[in-house]
């Protein structure tokens, strides 16, 4: 497999200006990295706070942190990783540095490098980006700088995606189906027979709907503020469907839930508003858990003596813990509990990426867009 030395990335250089795609040179790996050519990379919400400028990142800079592609390079060090050139491996947003106290806990969602040197500074674990101008000045990555025609990803953070799966789709594993994976699984511990509430169902949430499913929830309740979000909401498992605008969420989840509220409330958005409604609908004891993220430092009301009294509980949850949870929920889209297809709505060159980063923000896609870069 030849490289070229040079190739096309989406880079975001001036917020102003937004995405541009340029020729850059071609990263290779590090010790414990591989260099993966991206089939497919996913058009997340989160991209959009950086994008929008609302937080701070180093620029320029290459996002795009939900990929899959093959492996065509493979750094020192990856003798015990099982893993090889030619394989096709889905990439999570969440790289674990796999050495901090965190990570030796297995809480990878939790890794303090992942946060200092790659989500504050644009860098992997050496200290260092793998990506440059042609002149050789730097650009910063978000996760792996996906966004682009190839990228180097730690190996901690890509798992194989098997044959049978579609590869292109799988994009949406690493961030969108992993992030709901962990908020079911680690954030709520769902058990069998509880109800469940999502607020907002774009990528995430339509994720966290069916992952909620394979768990045995017994009630799904979609709430989101579009028809469209709703009726897709359906067709993956929800149960019931509540349009936040048209209807009185609360009121309608005492009618669903004979006049209790749901024992999980999942918020998916991260505005005051989705929180006040995740709290709104929860049940005496419940568990609101939220992975919508602000637009840079936000907060929300919660209402002191309704928690206090009802033993309510609020539980963050971040991405998940990669090295374990990615080749489960890999495992879940491959057995057609998780249809990844059917969340990927629209596919897109390269080159279109920030206007559907627009079309985005002005909530006109359904499930994810992904670059596929074949076309
Ligand atoms: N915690 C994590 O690890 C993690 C990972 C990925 C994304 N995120 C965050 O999750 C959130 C969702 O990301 P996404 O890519 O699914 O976004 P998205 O843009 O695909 O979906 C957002 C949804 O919110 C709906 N919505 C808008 N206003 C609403 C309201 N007032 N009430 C209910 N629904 C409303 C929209 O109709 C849309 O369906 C973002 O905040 C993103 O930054 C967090
Ligand atoms: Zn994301
Ligand atoms: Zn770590």
């Amino acid at each position: 497999m030849t490289i070229p030395e040079t190739m096309k990335a989406a880079v975001l250089r001036d917020v102003e200006k937004g995405l541009e795609v340029n020729e850059i040179r071609t990263p290779h790996p590090k010790a414990g990295e591989v260099l993966i050519k991206v089939a497919a990379c996913g058009l997340c919400h989160s991209d959009l706070h950086v994008i929008g400028g609302a937080i701070d990142f180093p620029k320029p800079c290459v996002l795009g942190h939900e990929v899959a592609g093959q492996i065509v390079e493979l750094g020192e060090g990856n003798e015990h990783t099982g893993l090889e050139v030619g394989q096709y491996v889905s990439g999570a947003f969440l790289m674990p540095c796999g050495q901090c106290e965190a990570c030796a806990s297995g809480r990878d969602d939790l890794c303090a490098p992942f946060f200092d040197l790659n989500r504050l500074q644009g860098k992997l674990y050496d200290g260092t980006t793998r990506l440059a101008d042609l002149d050789g000045s730097e650009i910063a990555m978000y996760s792996m700088g996906g966004l682009a025609e190839y990228a180097v990803v730690p190996s901690t953070s890509v798992a194989v995606v098997p044959e049978s799966m579609d590869l292109v789709s799988s994009a949406i594993i690493g961030c969108a189906a992993m992030t709901a994976y962990g908020a079911v699984r680690r954030g709520a511990d769902l058990h069998f027979g509880e109800s469940v509430a999502v607020v907002a169902t774009g990528g995430v949430g339509s994720n966290i709907i069916q992952i909620a499913k394979a768990f045995g929830a017994s009630q799904i309740v979609a709430i989101d503020i579009s028809d469209d979000k709703l009726a897709s909401a359906k067709e993956l498992g929800a149960t019931d469907v509540i349009n936040s605008v048209t209807q009185d969420a609360r009121a309608e989840i005492l009618k669903i839930t004979g006049g209790k509220g749901v024992d999980v409330a999942f918020e998916a958005l991260g505005r005051p508003e989705t929180w006040t409604t995740a709290l709104d609908v929860l049940k005496d004891g419940g568990r609101m858990v939220p992975i919508g993220l602000g637009a840079g430092v936000q907060t929300a009301q919660v209402e002191i003596n309704r928690l206090v009294r009802r033993s309510q509980h609020i539980l963050g949850s971040y991405g998940a813990r990669t090295r374990q949870d990615l080749p489960e929920v890999i495992r879940m889209a491959d057995l057609g509990m998780i249809d990844y297809q059917k969340i990927v709505t629209k596919r897109i060159p390269l080159e279109e990426a920030g206007a559907t980063y627009k079309l985005l923000s002005q909530g006109k896609v359904r499930g994810r867009a992904v670059v596929d870069m074949s076309l």
